[in-house]
């Protein structure tokens, strides 16, 4: 019978692992990645380190983190469950007093020049015979842990590594100047935390973090707030913070050998807004500390950036001025914007982008990856704005507005005809329900026809971004025809992402087709001529379980749509972003519960428009509420009057709307749809619109 090793998760850690949706998954990994005794390696690795990062808890309970220095080698590993530290005991680190015989400690080696990094936790020993001078740590817990967020360094030894600093320390206020500098301009520091068993054992874990410079917060109280980015979903530290709220930081500066040592409670913070403002933050944690320590030249190492030294990981994250600007521009959601136009691209012979900033002083708003951005322009000679929807072509962690726009109909040749560099349009928060999960295990297949590459493209950012900082790329075909070469846009950042995304263990495969391939090399330039159809698909697509994304115009998504449906792949697996009114015609899957529409009225209906204080009479004959608007000079915005861009969206103050067919566009209940919706049949109340 197989034994089942017991799980090495603590209640703090699996609320952690539970509320990141990942406690199953991590039930099983644990007994494998955490063990009992150092691998080989892991022996080999802590001795040649010229320094170790030690978590302690002294008497009040409070933890500290700490360096311990040495020549390599003042570590050793005798066994596989013992580690041997040298070094002399220095009563001046308020780390110190927890390194006392018997009490438990955790390790941490890491190698900043190579992002190599161990831990090891467990119990001191002390023999009298050392006088103080040496250790030995009885190795409980042993794991690897993964090289992401270092910045990598070279060291080097300015004086005797076992020779005491030269400064005393000094207690610093938590508001002090000293302090904020120092962390504010940090993109590494440890924090020790620890956890009290039920059996009353204690387990005390040290950890690295890592980011941009100033990732760290320092309010003026005192109090940090730090970013938690994407790791091993270990959660020790987390874990142990929310399990008894106590935390101790270290910061090094790593020019002048300068030590900074905190001690204090900690929260961690999940659902607090300023996460999602934060590039790559998953959740939050919040450090107040209690006492604070500045130990000066306390380290007899200083360490040198090394050229083009930032971790890769750590530039994909964002940085407090950013997410503060995108906190302000969130208050702006509902508000027209100016932009301005900062860089315009030729794409292909018909498709042009525009590079967009925002010029009011507020941040961009992340969006979700195949959302469209409302455009609002006024013609020469007009006086009533056009409003249009132009799909983003990036990705949210861009951090760039990029549309793309093919050019057909009066305001797309109005942007590029008239829109220069420098100019203003003004826009309006991102819209649309066409995205996609980068998580998702099962490959996702994107179909797109001539402009319909734009939204699969910013998802293709999204995907291989995502892929890249979570190690593992979500697979994708990507489909995509156009007429002829010279109207096929982003051939070269398709492929540059395809070949980032190699590099990660990803597979995204791409297929060109061309319909008119005159002028173009076969494989050079595109992989088939003709059309995306079934024939092509089940020619190319390996037989799998895929999620399909398709964009381009009406008949194509529909030939496509009916096609797949053919093949029995489930109505809920397609996915489809149609442009203007010609949206797709669905085949619920069988068994799927269909939400009934309301009838539309059949009788003239009374509608009170309340912002212009408009009142109208509406019937049969008018059409659509949008129609019956503008007749009553009621000022409405509209793009693309089928219900799939989200423009005309109005609140409804009042009474009930009925729809022909569910638009592609989700709005919530209380909104309306007004481009396609007519007052509903028997509602008692009035119809009233936020007009
Ligand atoms: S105008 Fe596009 S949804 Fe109504």
């Amino acid at each position: 019978m197989p034994i089942t090793a017991p799980s090495p998760w603590h209640r703090g850690e699996i609320a952690m692992q539970t509320a990141a949706g990942v406690a199953e998954r991590m039930r099983d990994v644990g007994s494998r990645v955490v063990r009992s005794f150092m691998p080989e390696q892991h022996r080999q690795f802590f001795a040649q380190l010229p320094f170790i990062v030690a978590g302690t808890v002294d008497a009040n309970g409070d933890a500290w983190a700490t360096f311990l220095t040495g020549r390599p080698g003042f570590v050793r590993s005798p066994d596989a469950t013992t580690l041997s530290v040298e070094r002399t005991r220095d009563p001046l680190d308020p780390a110190d007093a927890g390194l006392a015989d018997g009490a438990p400690v955790g390790l941490l080696g890491i190698e900043l020049h190579t992002r190599r990094r161990n831990r090891a936790n467990g119990v001191i020993h002390r023999d009298n015979a050392a006088h103080g001078q040496a250790f030995e740590v009885a190795v409980e817990q042993s794991f690897g842990n993964c090289p992401q967020y270092i910045q990598l360094r070279d060291f080097a030894f300015v004086r005797d590594a076992s020779a005491p600093s030269p400064s005393a320390p000094v207690a610093l206020d938590v508001q002090s100047p000293r302090l904020r500098a120092m962390i504010e301009r940090a993109d590494t520091f440890f924090v020790a935390s620890y956890f009290d068993r039920e059996d009353g054992h204690r387990q005390v874990d040290v950890s690295h973090r890592g980011g941009k410079a100033g990732f760290v917060r320092v309010s003026d109280d005192g109090a940090l707030t730090i970013p938690d980015f994407a790791g091993n979903l270990f959660f020790n530290t987390l874990g142990n913070i929310a399990a008894n709220g106590r935390a101790g930081l270290v910061f090094a500066d790593f020019e002048t050998g300068d030590v900074l040592q905190l001690t204090g409670d900690a929260q961690v913070l999940l659902d607090s807004p300023e996460t999602a403002a934060f590039q790559g933050a998953e959740r939050l944690w919040r450090f107040v500390p209690r006492r604070v320590v500045l130990r000066e030249d306390a380290l007899p190492l200083r360490w040198t950036f090394r050229r083009e030294g930032w971790s890769p990981n750590s530039l994909m994250t964002g940085d407090w001025n950013e997410a503060a600007q995108r906190m302000k521009a969130a208050a702006l959601a509902d508000a027209w914007r100016p932009y301005r136009v900062s860089r315009i691209v030729d794409e292909s012979d018909v498709i042009r982008s525009f590079w967009l900033e925002p010029a009011d002083g507020a941040g961009i708003v992340p969006h979700a990856a195949g959302q469209h951005l409302p455009v609002r322009v006024t013609l020469p000679g007009e006086t009533k704005p056009l409003v249009r929807t132009y799909t983003l072509s990036v990705g949210p962690a861009d951090g760039v507005v990029r549309i793309s726009v093919k050019r057909e109909g009066r305001a797309s040749a109005h942007l590029h005809d008239a829109l220069k560099v420098g100019d203003i349009i003004e826009a309006r928060q991102p819209a649309g329900s066409f995205t996609i999960d980068p998580f998702e295990a099962r490959p996702a297949v994107m179909l797109a026809a001539g402009v319909g590459i734009t939204p699969m493209l910013a998802m293709l950012r999204h995907v291989v971004y995502e892929g890249l900082r979570k190690r593992r790329v979500r697979p994708v075909w990507l489909i995509a025809s156009a007429r002829t070469l010279a109207s096929r846009a982003f051939a070269a950042e398709i492929d540059a992402l395809a070949r980032s995304a190699e590099g990660a263990g990803g597979a995204v495969n791409v297929i060109r087709v061309l319909s008119d391939p005159r002028g173009a090399q076969l494989k050079r330039d595109y992989d088939v001529s003709g059309r995306i159809d079934m024939d092509l698909l089940t020619s190319f697509l390996p037989f799998n379980d895929y999620d399909f994304y398709l964009c381009g115009p009406g008949a194509f998504m529909q030939t496509l749509y009916d096609g797949l449906r053919a093949l029995n792949i489930a109505d809920a697996r397609i996915h489809a972003e149609a442009f203007g009114p010609a949206s797709l015609v669905r085949l619920p899957d069988r068994g799927v519960e269909i939400r009934p529409m309301r009838p539309p009225a059949t009788e003239a209906v009374p509608v009170r428009f309340v912002k212009s204080q408009r009142d109208a009479q509406w019937t049969p004959a008018s059409g659509t509420l949008l129609e019956l608007a503008e007749a009553c000079g009621v000022e409405t915005e509209s793009s693309c009057r089928g219900g799939t861009c989200g423009t005309c969206r109005t609140r409804i103050v009042s009474g009930a709307v009925s729809y022909s067919s569910e638009p592609a566009f989700h709005v919530d209940d209380g909104e309306a749809l007004i481009c396609c919706a007519r007052p509903a049949a028997d509602t008692e109340a009035a119809l009233q619109l936020d007009l």
